[in-house]
């Protein structure tokens, strides 16, 4: 989108998640809260994005290395402020200022998109992204006047009873006119009570200057702002199931999506059932037909290829897996490159560290694991070999293909001699 500035306002305390960590910088899926905010912004095509960072703002701005610029509020006197501290940084000239709160990362790319087309077209000088909800309490309020326009926002701490009936919130994203902003932004006061300056003060002061004040709505579950560890739960456990829905929309089984969890970034082809318990982490692939879980763990780098079975206690990194193989039980594989129509025993290890390095295992199409065996890497087992249970194979000591190996370090089987 052309001559759009994000302000993503992230500096802030996070006292209520009692926490060490900047509280933008806490997980959502395989990545944070600050992290989904950008990544939707870019998304929806905004390609100057700028996050005000104050607590604990060196790690934050280490963890993000590009894509964002940064701009550090002193001293944390409020959302007002944060904003006020980012105008100096904004590009001269007429443009649209997108701002949002850095603990609201449901917010979709759409609603970003939404939200400055509905400013632009309006010709507003401040547009607000607000939802009703059946919960509206901590969140700020809309007051509107008899005719349905927006006259300002009243935080939860100064309802009056009357506004505490209204559930029309202020979702804490905002589209403003540039150089409006940039004229107003200094005139909020300090709310005594909170010895804070609220940016949702800058909407009465806009409309007394005489600006256009105008809304854009979006879905519940996009406003829920992180304020506390339940939220930050709720909302991870939000992301899961639309990805599970997603997922089983596109024909892939979830035998219980509550005890599952599958990250955003995951591929699954159709008919392919994961059975409860099961944990599937960012960068993984899995094709069509297999079967995952129960209680399997697939981390980073995997991919599983159709018809595959990965059962119970099984985790596999960085590891493929060929077609039709099997690896049913209590299992680890690393680095491992499995190729198709193998069966991995019970309980099979391959040793990919050796506390320095990782290195890998490649076990070709049809080989055969018995059950215990431990394989150091770097190993290959050959295709059709067999490794005998509880075998220790060791590094370099590759199994030619077709041949057995038994024992601790693992030694290939003498053909019978004759008579
Ligand atoms: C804010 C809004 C409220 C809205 C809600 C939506 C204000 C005054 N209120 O309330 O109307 O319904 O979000 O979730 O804005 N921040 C800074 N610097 C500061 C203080 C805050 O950068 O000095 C940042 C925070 O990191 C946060 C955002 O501003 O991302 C909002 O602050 P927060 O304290 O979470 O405000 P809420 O009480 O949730
Ligand atoms: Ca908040």
């Amino acid at each position: 989108m052309e001559n759009v500035t994000a302000v993503i306002l992230a500096a802030g305390l996070g006292t209520r998640m009692n926490t060490a960590l900047p509280k933008v910088l806490h997980p959502i899926g395989s990545g944070t809260i600050l992290g989904k905010i950008i990544s939707s912004l870019k998304k929806a095509g905004i390609t100057d994005i700028i996050a005000v960072v104050g607590y604990k703002a060196d790690i934050v701005e280490s963890f993000f290395k590009e894509g964002v610029r940064f701009v550090r509020q002193p001293e944390l006197l409020g959302s007002g402020d944060a904003l006020a501290h980012a105008v100096d940084f904004l590009p001269d000239g007429g443009g649209t200022v997108l701002a949002t709160c850095g603990d609201t990362p449901l917010i979709a790319e759409e609603t970003y998109r939404k939200i400055v087309q509905i400013h632009r077209k309006e010709g507003a000088s401040c547009t607000l992204l607000t939802c009703r909800v059946p919960d509206p309490a901590s969140y700020g309020r809309i007051i509107r006047d008899t005719g349905g326009n927006v006259l300002r926002i009243v935080e939860e701490k100064d309802l009056t009873d009357e506004e505490q009936k209204l559930t029309e919130i202020n979702v804490g994203t905002y589209c403003f006119n540039r150089p409006e902003l940039k004229k107003y932004i200094r005139d909020i006061e300090i709310n005594e009570k909170k010895k804070e300056f609220y940016l949702t003060d800058i909407v009465d002061i806009l409309r007394q200057n005489g600006g256009k004040i105008s809304s854009a709505s979006c879905e519940t579950d996009e406003s829920i702002g992180i304020n506390s560890r339940k939220e930050l739960a709720i909302v991870n456990k939000m992301i899961n199931r639309k990805t599970i829905e997603r997922l089983m929309a596109s024909g892939v089984t979830v035998i219980d999506p509550d005890t599952t969890y599958i990250d955003e970034t995951a591929q699954i082809g159709k008919d392919t059932i994961i059975f409860p318990g099961t944990v599937i982490e960012a960068d993984v692939t899995i094709a069509g037909g297999c079967k995952i879980g129960p209680f399997a763990r697939l981390r980073p780098g995997t991919r599983v290829s159709a018809k595959a079975e990965v059962g119970n206690f099984v985790e596999l990194c960085r590891t493929a897996i060929g077609e039709a193989s099997k690896v049913k039980h209590h299992t680890y594989l690393g680095d491992t490159e499995v190729g198709s129509n193998v069966n991995i025993g019970a309980g099979t290890i391959t040793a990919n560290y050796d506390g320095t390095k990782k290195y890998r295992t490649v076990i070709e199409d049809g080989a055969f694991i018995g059950v215990g065996a431990v394989l150091i890497a770097p190993v290959r087992i050959g295709k059709g070999a067999k490794v005998g249970a509880g075998s220790v194979v060791t590094k370099n000591k590759d199994v030619p293909a077709g041949k057995t190996v038994v024992g601790i370090p693992a030694r290939q089987l003498e053909a019978k001699k004759e008579g």
